[in-house]
């Protein structure tokens, strides 16, 4: 299937590895042009070489409003104006409500929601002249069932997710879809990061750390990135036009609710 992204200009956002990585890679070889943004050049170089002629890099730390107000303009100045947007980025430190400080709550919210609200004031205007867009926010299978000992995920990603669905409604008439992935366990460097954590919290080894999460997901695997990139290009596609404020699970069946 022809999934219509040729020279489209995508902007992807923690786009140096993980998840927005595979997703810039997809959508590259489906034949857009790609921004990818993290805070690290180096991670940046590293990402775009994998990714081939159809990258660009902008450093951008999502936490810091004046940089990210900037990127959509340095981001057009280069590439033309974006017609797809994918707001992703680090996760949040884990822990319960005790372990972290007021502050943390601030930053988590600042990191994810207003980064969020920073790029759509971005992109959204040009979207709404040219008639089409497609905006994905990355979140995490913690919005429909929260996670134990994450709060702060848990907190900052509903939050982003009810700021999608809002905006959904809001954008439809203009073209323009707002969509939410919640990717579950996927194999990424985070899932390594946060799976050596919870070894060393509970002393036991990483691989059976593992193990016990993959106990609870019906596939009784990790996710690949590849498969959830796959998703995302569908939703950027000119086919997903009529699929509007979903907040669609990437867990193999790991969320227990019915919605
Ligand atoms: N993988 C999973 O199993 C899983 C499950 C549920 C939810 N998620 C969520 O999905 C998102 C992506 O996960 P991932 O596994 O792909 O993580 P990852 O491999 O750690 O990648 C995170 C990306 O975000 C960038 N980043 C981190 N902090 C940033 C900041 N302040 N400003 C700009 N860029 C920043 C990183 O690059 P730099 O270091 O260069 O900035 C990197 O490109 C995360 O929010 C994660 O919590 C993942």
């Amino acid at each position: 299937m022809d999934l219509g992204l040729k020279d489209k200009v995508a902007l992807i956002t923690g786009g140096s590895s993980g998840l927005g990585l595979a997703v810039a890679r997809t959508l590259a070889e489906e034949g857009a042009r790609t921004a990818i943004a993290s805070r690290s050049a180096e991670k940046l170089e590293q990402a775009a070489a994998s990714i081939g002629p159809r990258a660009s890099t902008f450093v951008c730390d999502m936490g810091d409003t004046d940089a990210r107000e900037q990127l959509v303009g340095r981001v057009e100045k280069t590439l033309g104006p974006i017609d797809i947007l994918v707001v992703n980025g680090g996760g949040p430190p884990p822990g319960g409500f005790d372990d972290v400080s007021p502050q943390q709550f601030d930053q988590a919210i600042n990191e994810h929601l207003g980064a969020a609200v920073s790029l759509f004031h971005g992109v959204v205007p040009g979207m709404r002249r040219r008639g089409w867009g497609r905006i994905l926010t990355i979140t995490s299978l913690f919005v429909k069932a929260p996670g134990r000992n994450m709060i702060l995920s848990n907190t900052a990603r509903a939050a982003v997710c009810a700021l999608t669905k809002s905006c959904a409604n809001e954008f439809a008439r203009d073209g323009i879809t707002v969509n939410s992935l919640l990717p579950g366990y996927t194999a990424t460097e985070r899932l390594t990061s946060l799976t050596e954590t919870m070894a060393e919290r509970t002393g036991k080894s990483r691989d059976d750390v593992v193990d016990e999460l993959t106990a609870g997901i019906p596939a009784r695997r990790l996710g690949d990135p590849k498969e959830f990139a796959a998703v995302a290009a569908f939703l950027c596609a000119e086919q997903a036009s009529y699929v509007n404020g979903v907040a669609l699970s990437v867990d193999g069946g790991a969320t227990p609710n019915l919605f």
